[in-house]
């Protein structure tokens, strides 16, 4: 019987010379699985073309699968709740999309009772990782086949070997950006920028191109840690992730430039643009210093940069990343009330207040005024014996510390 491979499709050109060469060389069934996890403003016309690309370059099939809303309300809301930012820095962009392409996957190879899945990655990167590792928690006993690191091809090949099986493709010999997307932003590599002293050219950035100068201040209202509504507006998480991610993007807001560290030792320089993820992680945060009690809120910023590690290190579908998520989800409870946010072009954020029904925040402790209802005396006794074991030990080295040692 001829092995059946569902591959994850996206309309480029090695996925789509993937399909060839994995009928040619390893004599496979291949069927194509897009899935939009919002790469894509103006899609449909364009899913129709990437559609009739994969039946052309020989695909048994090519099923498009819409995920935007799911890509928001299951992966994009625990990485809220988290304030995920990998290395502090990075909002995971590509990192959460793959475990969102790793379930449509496993669901069509299921689907079309295939015995592997492919994915179009070369052995360099994170995705690769992603999608092997994620698609080994879900089917154990389905192969994972990743023909990129097998054909030895550079890109020019490729182009030629699409021209020779007559696949239509846009791509030409010289392509100068690596670019991932999706709703929660972009990640842009290679050209000039791999050479991490120079300034990243202007030209690649689509979302934070600066078309509104004048500040833009709104506010961000949330209910158990996710974001529900701008300037009192109720709209689903998808809608809410695109609205800031024009608006802020408008600024200007949104870009990092970085130097990371890839799963597979390798150092890369990356930019991106993210305006809708960064806004919300930082009043998300800053909502949370309102909150949150002080140990929980210690003990979690340890926990929200292990959770980033493991999802950009592919354990999405891992047990210590569930029970974490737990953890995230148990600490979002109180996490409810408004953000003012505000932009100022080209590319400045402010948080400029912030209020809650549930705020730990008491001006009757806070206030240095009349209003004041600590008691200043309790602090006497408090202090002498938080300090009482350092007042010891001074004690018996002879209080060495106070004196500048000799030069
Ligand atoms: N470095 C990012 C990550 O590992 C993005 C990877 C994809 N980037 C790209 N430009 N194709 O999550």
């Amino acid at each position: 019987m001829t092995k059946r491979v569902v591959l994850a499709y996206s309309g480029g050109l090695d996925t789509s010379v993937a399909v060839r060469w994995m009928i040619e060389e390893w004599g496979v069934e291949v069927a194509c699985v897009l899935v939009n996890v919002g790469q894509d403003g103006d899609s449909s016309e364009n899913l129709a073309d990437i559609k009739r690309r994969a039946m052309a370059a020989g695909a048994i099939d090519c099923v498009l699968v819409d995920a935007r809303d799911e890509m928001a309300e299951e992966f994009c809301a625990p990485a809220i709740f988290a304030n995920a930012r990998y290395e502090g820095k990075y909002p995971l962009v590509s990192a959460l999309s793959r475990p969102v392409i790793v379930r449509h996957l496993v669901d069509q190879a299921r689907k079309f009772d295939a015995q592997a899945v492919a994915h179009g990655c070369t052995g360099k990167g994170n995705d690769q990782v992603r999608f092997e590792v994620g698609t080994h928690a879900l089917a154990p006993d389905l192969e994972v086949l990743a023909p990129a690191r097998n054909w030895g091809m550079t890109r020019a090949d490729s182009v030629d070997y699409a021209e020779k099986w007559d696949i239509p493709i846009k791509a030409t010999k010289e392509k100068i950006y690596s670019i991932d997307e999706n709703l929660w932003g972009r990640a842009i590599e290679c050209g000039a920028m791999e050479d991490p002293w120079v300034a990243p050219p202007d030209e690649p950035y689509t979302l934070t191109r600066v078309t509104n100068l004048e500040p833009v201040e709104m506010t961000v209202s949330f209910r158990g840690g996710l974001p529900v509504a701008v300037d009192g507006r109720e709209s689903s998480l998808g809608d809410l992730i695109q609205e800031l991610n024009s608006r802020a993007g408008a600024t200007g807001f949104g870009r990092l430039d970085m130097v990371e560290n890839r799963r597979v030792g390798i150092k890369s320089r990356e930019v991106y643009e993210c305006p809708a993820a960064l806004a919300i992680i930082a009043a998300h945060a800053d909502l949370e210093d309102l909150v949150l009690e002080r140990d929980l809120h210690h003990e979690k910023a340890r926990l929200e940069s292990r959770w980033s590690e493991l999802v950009y290190d592919g354990m999405w579908f891992s047990p210590l990343k569930e029970a974490l998520d737990a953890f995230m989800a148990d600490t979002q409870r109180h996490v409810t009330g408004d953000v003012r946010v505000r932009f100022e072009a080209p590319g400045l954020m402010r948080i400029v207040g912030r209020r809650s029904p549930v705020a730990l925040y008491d001006y009757g402790l806070a206030t240095y005024d009349a209003a004041d209802t600590f008691r200043h005396a309790d602090s006497e006794g408090f202090v002498k014996i938080y300090g009482l074991g350092v007042k010891t030990w001074a004690a018996r080295q002879g209080a060495k510390n106070a004196t500048p040692p000799a030069s």
